[in-house]
């Protein structure tokens, strides 16, 4: 199954789309992730991303439809899933359009949206209290998933830390990136696909089992 998933920062997106991607056996694509894994390398797309990511502000269209056509057209790793489930992508009307060339090429389509709705509040408090473990990129919750040990990560124990776009300032800018580029997707893709929408505002386990309901996974 080929899904997206979209929603505001902070809405819950990885947590779900992981949870989703092991439930299906489908390979979870979150251009964040590959973002970050450059910034991490110090690759040359790591360099010139750094400061737009810490920013608040989107990466170019360019660059991000080069991570997501390799990702999607390695016949080797599609091999092995059933699917895929994009997690920050698409992110505007340009790059939903550009997605729509890779899967012609590649001969798939979205065949389905999840939607999650959370009030804008309620981000800001998760993602103060987001932290992300810099080995494995599992992510905890200092209230709702705090680790067994505080800075240790459950799964590997690697550190813990708060993303450089998880102060205040630039969560704002995130928020305001968000509204005006991508809630318009939503529109374009309710007129497309089927789009299924979620209450973010759930606690974990509810919101999976309401997702898998939905797409009946
Ligand atoms: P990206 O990594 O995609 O970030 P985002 O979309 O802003 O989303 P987040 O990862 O912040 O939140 P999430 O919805 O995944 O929430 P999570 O599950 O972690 O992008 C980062 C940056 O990369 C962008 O700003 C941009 O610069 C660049 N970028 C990426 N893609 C791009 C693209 N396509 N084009 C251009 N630039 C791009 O949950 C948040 C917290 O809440 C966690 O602590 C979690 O434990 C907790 N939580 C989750 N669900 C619940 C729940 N139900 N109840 C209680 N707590 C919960």
């Amino acid at each position: 199954m080929n899904l997206v998933i979209l929603g505001a920062p902070g809405s819950g997106k990885g947590t779900q789309a992981a949870r989703i991607a092991e439930q299906g056996k489908i390979q979870h694509v979150s251009t964040g992730d590959l973002l970050r894994d450059a910034v991490a390398k110090q690759s040359p797309i790591g360099k010139q991303v750094e400061s737009i990511m810490a920013a608040g502000k989107l990466v170019s269209d360019g660059i991000v439809l080069q991570l997501i056509r390799e990702t999607l057209t390695d016949s080797d790793e599609r091999g092995k899933w059933n699917g895929w489930i994009l997690d920050g992508y698409p992110r505007n009307l340009s790059q939903a359009e550009a997605l729509e060339g890779v899967l012609k090429d590649v001969g798939e389509t979205v065949e389905g949206v999840v939607y999650i709705e959370l009030d804008p509040d309620v981000i800001v408090e998760r993602l103060s209290n987001r932290r992300t473990c810099a080995s494995c990129k599992a992510v905890y919750h200092l209230v709702s998933k705090p680790p067994a040990v505080e800075g240790k990560c459950d799964s590997c124990g690697g550190e813990l830390y708060l993303r450089d776009d998880d102060k205040p300032e630039t969560i704002r800018k995130r928020l305001e990136v968000y509204d005006n580029e991508t809630l318009p997707i939503l529109g374009l893709y309710e007129k497309r696909y089927r789009v299924h929408r979620v209450d973010g505002s759930k606690p974990i386990d509810d919101v999976t089992t309401d997702i898998t309901r939905l797409i009946s996974l």
